[in-house]
């Protein structure tokens, strides 16, 4: 029997796959449970799990060599930013590259994860039986559970025409938009694509928000605009005001274009990246307006007391942060908010970790990896925590810093930035294996799960 302590992940998104993929090679024994009937969550679109955000045109925003993992690049044919399918593809080839296919249990969705008293994790599920681990690792998504507006908008209820959320709007019926008028609400990624992709068949399309955002485009003097940002042993203020820099002599300001001026800085929101936006606002295609006030029988009307006839509203509003197999009040993320040290370990519990719990500026998938080995040499014994009057320090500095810099919004709970939170890692993961060695430390999860079910 294997000394280390067993371990089972919820997920094999691109996050789940990474944390199999790590533990497996560390000598674990992983398993993966996975709603759906294939790897990629997200990416695969059209998902069995129901859960994939993803419409038909989708292309990553984040850059080819961003998103990669470290040993496994994108194969050179892919453009930089490839299409969904190349993108499900790639993860689906990254299981069986590493051999870990065998790790998930496919079709076998977890409905409940229960603590027990010694710390073993029973883990139920949806078709039957229960198994148990040391270790869970939590990689269920953050991007699938549809925020729409709360409260709904007054009027809501007696609109006559569609409303959608963008988790629903699947981009596989050419004639959804066809000659409507659409209204896309948010000011987000999903907005920007949607709004394009509506803009192109519809009457007219009117992009409405509360506020406006520095919209980026994927290119910036012929390089993805996602490696250029510097290093991150310049400060971030200098980086910032470089890149603030590019992006008017490049762009100019955002009003030219009839959108909102953004209320903040560069880099205190999530990037909003389009390369498209601007040009169909260009074209007169797509209309710029503030936030939505109501809804009438037959339109929409906003903040500044214009209204408009429409026959299709599409809700880009984000997503919930949730964890239903989890007890309520257990494990929870309110309003999007679930403190943890360096967005992987809970302060309370030594044996739950979260995996791509996190929005870089930047990609999800190397961080996910270098969570995993961190989380495999927590296990180990290798890597030691601070004591808890540190990592709760930690945890708070990190997000007074975060909420101080970010807009206010439940999109802005777990911003990290790429470059910087992998050095600050890098240092953090030294002092631990420091700490172990002083402390001679044991692992700090005893494998127990093996022997109850023995
Ligand atoms: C439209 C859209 C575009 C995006 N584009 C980018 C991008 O360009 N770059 C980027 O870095 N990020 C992007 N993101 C963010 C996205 O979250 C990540 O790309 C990525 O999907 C995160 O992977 P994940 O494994 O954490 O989550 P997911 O991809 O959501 O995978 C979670 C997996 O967990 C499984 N699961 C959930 N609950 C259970 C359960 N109870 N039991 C068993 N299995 C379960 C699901 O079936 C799923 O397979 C985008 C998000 C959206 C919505
Ligand atoms: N092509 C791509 O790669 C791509 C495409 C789509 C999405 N994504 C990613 O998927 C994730 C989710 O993106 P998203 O665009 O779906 O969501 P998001 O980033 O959370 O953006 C939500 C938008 O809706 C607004 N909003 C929320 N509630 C509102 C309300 N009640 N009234 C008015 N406005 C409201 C927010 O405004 P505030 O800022 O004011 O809160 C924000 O503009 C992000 O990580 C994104 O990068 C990527």
């Amino acid at each position: 029997m294997s000394s280390l302590p067993t371990a089972c992940v919820i997920g094999a998104g691109s996050s789940g796959i990474a944390a199999v993929k790590a533990l497996a090679q560390a000598g674990y024994d992983v398993t993966a449970y996975e709603k759906s009937d294939r790897i990629g969550g997200n990416w695969v679109w059209g998902n069995a799990n129901g859960m994939s955000s993803a419409y038909r045109s989708l292309h990553i925003n984040t850059s080819r060599e961003r998103m990669e993992y470290s040993d496994f690049p994108m194969p050179k044919s892919y453009p930089d930013f490839p299409h969904h399918t190349h993108i499900a593809k790639y993860f689906d080839d990254y299981v069986d590259h590493f051999g870990v296919r065998d790790r998930i249990r496919f079709e076998t969705g977890v409905e409940h994860a229960t603590r027990r008293p010694d710390g073993v994790w029973e883990i139920a599920l949806e078709n039957g039986g229960t198994d148990r681990y040391d270790a869970l690792l939590v990689a269920n998504g953050h991007h699938w559970d549809a925020r729409w507006p709360e409260p709904a908008f007054p009027g809501a209820e007696d609109f006559e025409g569609v409303q959608i959320h963008s988790h629903d709007y699947k981009g596989d019926d050419p004639e959804f938009f066809r000659d409507k008028t659409v209204v896309v609400l948010g000011m987000g990624n999903s907005a920007m694509d949607i709004a394009v992709e509506a803009s192109f068949a519809a009457a007219h399309t009117y992009l409405a928000a509360r506020r406006g955002a520095h919209i980026l485009p994927k290119y910036i003097f012929g390089k993805p605009i996602d490696q250029i940002g510097g290093s991150p042993l310049i400060p971030f203020a200098v980086r910032r005001k470089v890149m603030q820099g590019m992006l008017k002599v490049y762009l100019g300001d955002m009003e030219r274009y009839g959108l909102p001026k953004p209320d903040h800085r560069f880099g205190d929101a999530h990037p909003t990246v389009s390369d498209d936006i601007l040009s169909r606002m260009a074209h007169g295609t797509i209309t710029a307006k503030p936030n939505i006030a109501s809804l009438t029988r037959d339109g929409v009307r906003f903040t500044d007391g214009s209204e408009v006839k429409a026959d299709v509203v599409v809700y880009c509003t984000g997503y919930k942060v949730t964890f239903p197999f989890f007890d309520e009040g257990f494990i929870t993320a309110p309003d999007n908010d679930l403190p943890l040290f360096r967005r992987t370990f809970h302060p309370d519990i030594p044996n739950v970790f979260f995996i791509g719990l996190l929005q870089p500026l930047g990609a999800i998938m190397p961080i996910a990896e270098h969570q995993s080995t961190w989380v495999g040499d927590y296990l180990a014994g290798r890597y030691a925590l601070p004591s808890p009057a540190e990592l709760r320090a930690d945890i708070e500095r990190e997000r007074r810093a975060m909420f101080k810099r970010y807009v206010a919004s439940k999109r802005h709970t777990m911003q990290i930035d790429f470059d910087d939170y992998l050095v600050a890692l890098a240092k953090e993961r030294r002092a631990g294996e420091e700490r172990a060695q002083a402390q001679r430390h044991r692992q700090p999860v005893a494998p127990r799960a093996a022997a109850v079910a023995a």
